[in-house]
């Protein structure tokens, strides 16, 4: 089945578009495939693991982005009314995206509390009333490599991984989704102080692809 044209919105120096199949949405990001609702697998075992690696019963996750929101349906799911959620997302046309098209079929119920701020997640960090965070779900590319926007490559550097520990509560955690592995980002964030373990997730409609989690625990 084709995909249809839905609408494109603009981001710093790039483009994303929304495509349906009946039911269904996909977003490119500068014509790359961003997040296809055909296989939305590995997101939501991401949110489901963001609840399981939480460290209290009733926590606050920071999701980046939104995108078409299965991470977040997952949480939320995981959370069962419990904990608060934010979202994180640089395109407010995402946003609208989510809330015309997409939210009826991926989260018809909102979550007690949720709240969806538009922004640069990395812009966020250095907001002083911003967090703390139990835990800080990261999936804005495809994986710790900038994809949407050039300045998204700060976020995955020592200091933007730092930049997000100074908003985790103790014993916080940063889960980052990613379609590949990478040992060289794996090194940077040791480098920075962080204990990092990775997991694959459940496999996308190809069987012989994986999705990684990386785990993120500061040691400072
Ligand atoms: C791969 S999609 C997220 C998929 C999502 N996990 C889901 O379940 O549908 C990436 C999203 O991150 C957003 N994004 C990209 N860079 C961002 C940034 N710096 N800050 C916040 N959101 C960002 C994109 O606009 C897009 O909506």
């Amino acid at each position: 089945m084709a995909w249809d044209l839905v609408e494109t919105a603009s981001v710093p120096d790039g483009e994303l578009t929304l495509y349906r199949q009946g039911e269904i949405y996909m977003i490119r990001a500068n014509g790359y495939e961003l997040m296809n609702g055909l296989g939305h697998q590995s997101e939501l075992a991401l949110g489901r693991m963001a609840v399981e690696v939480a460290k209290t019963a009733s926590p606050h996750i920071l999701i980046g982005g939104l995108g078409l929101g299965y991470t977040l349906a997952a949480v939320s799911d995981a959370l069962g009314g419990s904990g608060h959620i934010t979202v994180a997302e640089l395109s407010p046309q995402v946003i609208a995206w989510f809330d015309r098209y997409v939210a009826a079929t991926v989260l018809p119920r909102r979550p007690d509390g949720l709240s969806i701020l538009p922004g640069d997640i990395g812009a966020l960090m250095r907001h002083d009333d911003f967090g703390p965070f139990d835990v800080i779900v990261l999936d804005v590319d495809n994986g710790p490599e900038a994809l949407v926007s050039p300045g998204n490559a700060a976020l995955y550097s020592a200091e933007g991984l730092r930049a997000f520990a100074a908003k985790l509560s103790p014993h916080g955690v940063i889960l980052l989704w990613s379609a590949f592995e990478a040992p060289d980002f794996v090194s940077r964030a040791e480098g920075a102080g962080f204990a990092v373990s990775a997991q694959t997730l459940a496999a996308v409609r190809r069987p012989d692809l994986l999705h990684y989690a990386y785990v993120l625990t500061p040691r400072f």
